[in-house]
């Protein structure tokens, strides 16, 4: 399938409706994504990004059907990620020699993929590369999100090529922002930016405040997944700005992980001393062996406090939580509070390896945290619902 985007400018990508699982195991696609590779079809044909090399062949294939190979001219690998890069070798196999316009860190990272010593054209913010009576304009976006991620933008028919930065995990058979449901388009931007973006926020702030100085007449913006931006494009301009400045809403997230109920019911009652201070707070809780990773680390990113959980076993923690822990050392949240608290029955090392995980993440843990040996009763319980009154007020 391919389609008009614009004049000249055709979408020749794929949409993966299969997909459930990114980056190996580690970003959990509910609908799915599309790997957006462009046409731009003027005097010159330039071809910009491909798709995920298990669709390397599909895609040469129909590309070839849309046009005959060797009238495409230039080669866009705007990011070597495989999911952009993986049709290059296949490709460039049929047309050997085009060149293949990237940045001095894109050479390296494709030659570091593919091994091979392709015609690459090295590129730097403010080159122009002339299609005609129409110019790509280049625009280096180093860490949005690897070293040789880069953005081009293409004159007259104002369209700014993203990559990965705007984009969504998100198939769609409507293509356009303002054809798809709002609530899910704006879940899937969301979980984007917490998972793969949050570590690299500062360069988002500065990339996108140098792009809005250059100016340029923005009609559409292109990223490489989920649907294109047409509709009041600076909307997700907008909304990249307010996440990346230590974005938080008013949510306090209880994360735990539990073996036989007691570190839950702790869990469970901090959500009546939380309610005495604060009525309009949102509070959610996730046993976290039982959620999805990446739907929880959303929930972080939306939490001005966080309480973290877990039982001790073999003087430490469960296997769940610790892996979340180092999903959220990766992922470096700033400007957010934790606590942490678990149950045990006799040594109860938990709650200080907690403690001492998040706080070597760079987390500000207000308190030292509660423990309560075996099962909670009520008086430990009392102690549950004062100790979420009191975190509560802390995580103002
Ligand atoms: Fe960084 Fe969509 O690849």
């Amino acid at each position: 399938m391919s389609f008009k985007v614009k004049n000249n400018v055709y979408w020749v990508g794929k949409t993966d409706w299969e997909l459930r699982n990114f980056h190996g195991n580690e970003y959990s696609t509910h609908r799915g994504s599309t790997y957006n590779s462009f046409l731009v079809r003027e005097d010159k044909v330039a071809l910009i990004d491909t798709v995920w090399q298990p669709f390397a062949g599909e895609f040469v294939d129909l590309l070839s059907k849309e046009i005959p190979l060797e009238k495409i001219d230039v080669i866009i690998a705007n990011h070597a990620e495989i999911d952009h890069s993986g049709a290059l070798d296949e490709l460039m196999k049929r047309i050997p020699g085009k060149p293949v316009y990237c940045t001095t860190n894109g050479v390296k990272s494709l030659k570091g993929h593919y091994h091979r010593n392709w015609n690459f054209q090295v590129v730097k913010t403010g080159d122009r590369l002339s299609l005609g009576s129409k110019e790509l304009i280049f625009i280096e976006a180093p860490m949005l999100h690897w070293p040789d991620s880069m953005m081009c933008y293409l004159t007259g028919d104002n369209i700014l090529f993203s990559n990965d930065a705007f984009g969504q995990h998100y198939a769609s058979e409507f293509m356009y922002n303002d054809l798809v449901d709002q609530s899910e388009l704006f879940t899937e931007c969301m979980k984007y930016y917490a998972n793969i973006l949050t570590p690299f926020s500062a360069f988002v702030t500065k990339k996108i405040q140098e792009v809005l100085s250059f100016e340029l007449p923005v009609d559409l913006i292109c990223p490489s997944h989920g649907v294109l931006w047409r509709d009041r494009p600076i909307q997700i301009v907008e909304k990249y700005l307010a996440w990346a400045d230590n974005y938080r809403e008013n949510q306090i997230t209880i994360i735990y992980d539990t073996m036989w109920n007691s570190t839950r019911i702790m869990a469970e009652n901090f959500v009546a001393g939380i309610r005495e201070a604060d009525t309009s707070v949102n509070v959610k809780l996730f046993n976290i062996a039982h959620s999805d990773k990446n739907d929880v680390v959303t929930e972080v990113f939306k939490s001005k406090g966080v309480v973290f959980g877990s039982p001790t076993i073999n003087r430490g923690i469960l296997t769940a939580m610790a892996g979340f822990l180092e999903e959220i050392r990766g992922l470096g949240f700033k400007d957010k509070k934790a606590a942490v608290f678990g149950s045990y029955g006799w040594s109860g090392e938990s709650v200080k390896m907690l403690h001492d995980a998040l706080d070597s993440a760079g987390w500000e843990v207000v308190n030292d945290g509660l423990k309560t040996l075996w099962n909670p009763d009520d008086e430990s319980i009392g102690k549950c619902v004062a100790f979420g009154k009191d975190i509560c007020s802390n995580f103002k």
